[in-house]
């Protein structure tokens, strides 16, 4: 792609629509999250090709904890298995790797494993991948405020040195930009309580598409519809 015209720092992705994908042939939920995993690895290649040099994807937000104890084991082990076979790719390709969201939820032996990879990738700079796992907007927020609220009453901070920029800090994403582009697939129109503060200013692209079958070509396809768009506030 043209990477003279791309002003596109960061991008986020709703990963929905895996169920959906499974379900059309027949097969079982977790076969979809399969695929949905598989095509992650395809997505952050080519992401790192196109110049992007920030990834944030919804792996899996603090309301999946309510799915079925089945679907949740399954993603889990997903999990497990990914965060292990692709340790290496991540390594050679200089990838960077956060994770953001309410990890105490989480059980101890992926805690362990995350905090080891975001240690051991942190000084990549290709790339930044950024999973929200067991995350949610409002609750990182509250987090924030109460946060906020401790270093205040600490004598840390004076309240009227609380801004915009103050309270960014003190969120997960606090080391990343906001996102320029947010891709929703499978067709639903809706934020599910992702990185709200972070899109105030996001351009937002919705395709019908499932996220098993979203690739590369559309990928592309929207970071050049994005940098045909006009914005005055929010770059970067
Ligand atoms: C939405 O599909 C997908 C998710 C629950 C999160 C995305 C998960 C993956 C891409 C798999 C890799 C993630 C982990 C944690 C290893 P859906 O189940 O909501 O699909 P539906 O709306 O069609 O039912």
């Amino acid at each position: 792609m043209e990477e003279t015209t791309n002003s596109c720092k960061h991008i986020a992705i709703i990963m929905d629509g895996n169920g959906r994908w499974a379900k059309k042939r027949g097969m079982p939920r977790t076969f979809g999250h399969k695929k949905g995993a598989e095509n992650v690895i395809n997505i952050t290649r080519a992401m790192k090709e196109s110049g992007v040099k920030f990834l944030t994807l919804y792996a899996f937000s603090t309301e999946n904890w309510q799915r079925s104890k089945d679907e949740v084991d399954a993603l889990m082990g997903l999990l497990r298995e990914y965060l292990d076979k692709e340790f290496k790719e991540i390594m050679d390709n200089n990838v960077k790797l956060l994770f953001i969201g309410e990890r105490y939820m989480l059980s101890n032996d992926i805690i362990e494993k995350i905090e080891y990879l975001e240690k051991e990738s942190a000084k990549n700079s290709d790339l930044t991948l950024c999973v929200a796992l067991s995350y949610g907007s409002r609750c990182e927020m509250i987090n924030a405020v109460k946060n906020i609220t401790k270093d205040a009453v600490d004598g840390n901070i004076n309240i009227d040195e609380i801004n915009e920029k103050m309270f960014s800090s003190y969120l997960y994403t606090k080391d990343i930009p906001d996102p320029d582009i947010l891709i929703r697939t499978s067709g639903e129109q809706r934020i599910s309580n992702y990185l709200l503060w972070q899109i105030a200013y996001t351009e937002l692209f919705f395709t019908n598409t499932l996220w098993p079958d979203f690739n590369k070509d559309e990928l592309l396809d929207i970071i050049k519809k994005f940098n045909t768009r006009e914005r005055r506030y929010g770059k970067n």
